[in-house]
């Protein structure tokens, strides 16, 4: 009969120890720095499962450039370095296209096969970026966007003007009803859209699902197979996936079916969705095709309202609390465009002081902080740390004070490395929505400043408060700013708008 022999239990035991501790120390030779970790589970108990990439900062200031960390086998790079980050994603970014394997958010979520942004560098996902790209291309950004952000700017105004305590979510109801409109031809309800709220609600669970450290199962995938709640107690997480999975497909999949009803119906108006699936020329004639229109419009819809939200949200933050910056790009405005009409997009190139506050407002704000991306061959993650480059004094002097002027030409001995280059990723991976953004965040920032004067709320002794904000950390920064801010205007935005 079999009987346990310790003996050769132990001895086998102290060998695998004795080869890993071996093989751990030949490796952290050859590895970049990082903070300690237990043999094992790594660094695991360090990571912040709330603000993950604060702490990659304070490692950041500690370990230099370049920092390896390890949880439970899975192996990181954070890339803290600007010329790293440049050769790393743009130079070498034919390698370093693809995107990590992550258990939760990817395949249990099933954002790999749902979202642009979580999906491999594979037939799928350059499909989706073609599609995408004949949508979000400068000209036709252009041609079909910019009439349709001005409007939605006006409405802003306006609806601000009605209730100014509602400004954060009346800024988010004007990104997501641009692309409701181009993208399916949805109107959004001006204030409690249902598909405005889903998509809020969608880029929290994927901040929660796509969080480093966050689930067990991203470092061992066969927990996956462990059985659900009702048998062990932390089984729950596979209905926490079931539940998430659920409403992302809800967001990806609503709008689009109801384009597709439409145009069986025969009542499709005219969007892109319904213009690309309509036009054989472009291509959507298989079922792949059709999925990756879906994909493509989906990701467009999720990924451009949190982005640009959270620019616009931090724009009204900082002309609170910066007032002589606010009056200098007012009066800019003002002496190029007149108060008799609100900017139009003609009007960018001729108001350098607001396009330095888009570039100050994308690095102090730091709207994506994190893109993990992971090599062909190996699945090791690796990570550009946005705040750790937008914030080295060597690149930004007085980091952590926002200084749009710091941009001109004749600021200093030279002007700032442009925050753009790499604030809209690098390599294959770029923001495909890049045309999009610059469109609707210069818009909104001209038209608010035409028309605004931006201040601090008083309280009941008429004594001005400072806006508090709240911060949601994960892939997308958000801001709230949660004690609002009070809008005056200077100039009758209705006397401009019918004018
Ligand atoms: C201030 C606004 C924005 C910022 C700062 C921003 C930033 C970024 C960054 C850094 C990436 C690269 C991620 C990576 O390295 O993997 C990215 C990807 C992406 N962005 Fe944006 N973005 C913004 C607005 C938008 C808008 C308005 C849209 C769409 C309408 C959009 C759609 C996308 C998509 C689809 C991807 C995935 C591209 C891919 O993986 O191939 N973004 N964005």
């Amino acid at each position: 009969m079999w009987t346990m022999r310790w003996d050769v239990l132990c001895i086998a035991f102290a060998g695998w120890f004795v080869a890993y501790a071996i093989q751990a120390r030949r490796r952290a030779v050859l590895l970049p720095p990082g903070p300690r970790g237990l043999p094992f589970i790594g660094n695991a108990l360090h990571l912040s499962l709330t603000d993950s990439f604060m702490q990659f900062r304070q490692w950041a200031d500690c370990h230099g450039p370049l920092i390896y960390f390890h949880t439970f086998g899975r192996e990181f790079v954070v890339v803290n370095d600007l010329k790293m980050a440049l050769d790393l994603f743009d130079q070498r970014s034919g390698i370093y296209a693809t995107k990590p394997r992550l258990v939760m958010a990817g395949e249990l979520v099933g954002k790999e096969k749902t979202s642009m942004v979580f999906s491999k560098y594979n037939a799928l996902h350059r499909k989706c970026r073609r599609i995408a790209h004949s949508w979000m291309n400068k000209q036709h950004v252009r041609e079909y966007s910019w009439p349709l952000q001005e409007a939605a700017s006006y409405r802003l105004l306006v609806s601000v003007l009605d209730n100014p305590a509602n400004f954060s979510e009346a800024i988010r109801t004007n990104a997501g009803a641009v692309l409701l409109k181009a993208l399916y031809g949805i109107e959004c309800l001006p204030v409690d859209d249902p598909n405005i709220n889903l998509s809020e609600h969608v880029c929290e669970l994927t901040n929660e699902a796509a969080h480093p450290g966050r689930w067990l199962v991203d470092s061992f995938p066969v927990v996956r197979t462990c059985p659900n709640r009702h048998v062990v107690p932390w089984g729950h997480f596979k209905r926490w996936a079931a539940a998430s999975r659920e409403t992302t497909e809800r967001l990806i999949r609503g709008p689009f079916n109801a384009v597709k009803d439409s145009m069986r119906e025969g009542s499709a108006i005219s969007c892109w969705v319904a213009d690309t699936l309509l036009d054989e020329a472009k291509g959507a004639k298989t079922v792949d095709d059709i999925h990756a229109a879906m994909v493509a419009a989906g990701t467009l819809y999720a990924a451009g309202i949190d982005t640009t939200v959270s620019a616009i949200r931090m724009f009204w933050l900082m002309m609170v609390l910066h007032p002589d910056i606010q009056r200098k790009a007012q009066a800019e405005i003002d002496a190029v465009v007149g108060t008799q009409r609100l900017p139009t997009m003609e009007d960018r190139e001729k108001l350098p002081y607001l396009n330095c506050i888009i570039k100050e407002v994308l690095r102090f704000g730091t709207i994506v902080p994190l893109m993990p991306h992971s090599l062909d061959v190996d699945d090791a993650c690796t990570i550009s740390l946005r705040p750790a480059i937008y914030h080295n004094p060597n690149t930004y002097p007085s980091p952590d004070e926002f200084r749009p002027e710091r941009y001109l030409p004749h600021s200093g001995p030279v002007a700032a490395f442009d925050p753009e280059v790499i604030g809209f990723g690098l390599g294959r991976r770029t923001c495909v929505g890049e045309h999009f953004a610059q469109a609707i965040m210069f818009l909104n920032m001209a038209h608010t400043l035409a028309v605004f004067d931006l201040r601090p709320a008083k309280d009941a002794n008429g004594v001005p408060r400072p806006p508090a904000v709240a911060w949601r950390g994960g892939h997308i920064r958000c801001v709230r700013v949660v004690v609002p801010s009070c809008p005056l205007w200077r100039i009758s935005p209705f006397s401009l708008l019918t004018s």
